[in-house]
């Protein structure tokens, strides 16, 4: 596996990935109308052996709040749990060393299990619940 860093996600391989994880989240009722990703995020990507786009995830130096954060992260079905998440995270936690942020933020859906195991398995700690109110419009 090979990884690369873009600064960002526009023209590179991220975007059609990106894309296409957003599209399986929004199908899955995993993720709500909001935008997940955008023009100014950069991006990190997995590449196979054989040099194939794998992987990708997005994020975001928020200097405001002295950390990174991450709006939205894929790994092909056929590529999952091979280390591919992994290895990308191992990535943006350099570019945090690097940059001396010492926060990387990220949310999920309550009902992403995969996500969420993913990150406790990495050692990210769940702080807190997003809530949505449906305003009763006319
Ligand atoms: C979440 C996701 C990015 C994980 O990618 P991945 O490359 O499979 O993750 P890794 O192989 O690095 O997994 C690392 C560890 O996380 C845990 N994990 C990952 N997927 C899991 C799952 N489906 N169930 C339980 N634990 C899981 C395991 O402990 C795994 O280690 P192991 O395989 O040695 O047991 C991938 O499932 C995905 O793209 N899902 C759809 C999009 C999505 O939910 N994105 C995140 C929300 S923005």
């Amino acid at each position: 596996m090979q990884i690369q860093h873009y600064e960002a996600v526009c023209q590179t391989q991220a975007l059609p990935l990106l894309v296409r994880g957003w599209h399986e989240l929004l199908t899955a009722d995993l993720t709500d109308g909001t935008i997940i990703i955008g023009w100014d995020h950069k991006a990190i990507v997995a590449f196979s052996d054989a040099g194939m786009p794998i992987g990708a995830l997005s994020w975001i130096d928020q200097e405001w709040g002295n950390q990174l954060f991450i709006p939205l992260a894929y790994v092909l079905p056929e590529h999952r749990r091979q280390g591919v998440y992994t290895a990308m995270w191992n990535v943006l936690v350099a570019k945090a060393v690097e940059l001396k942020r010492p926060v990387i933020a990220s949310g999920t859906s309550i009902r992403n299990t995969a996500c969420r195991a993913t990150m406790a398995k990495l050692g990210r700690i769940e702080r807190g619940i997003y809530t949505r109110f449906d305003v009763p419009l006319p």
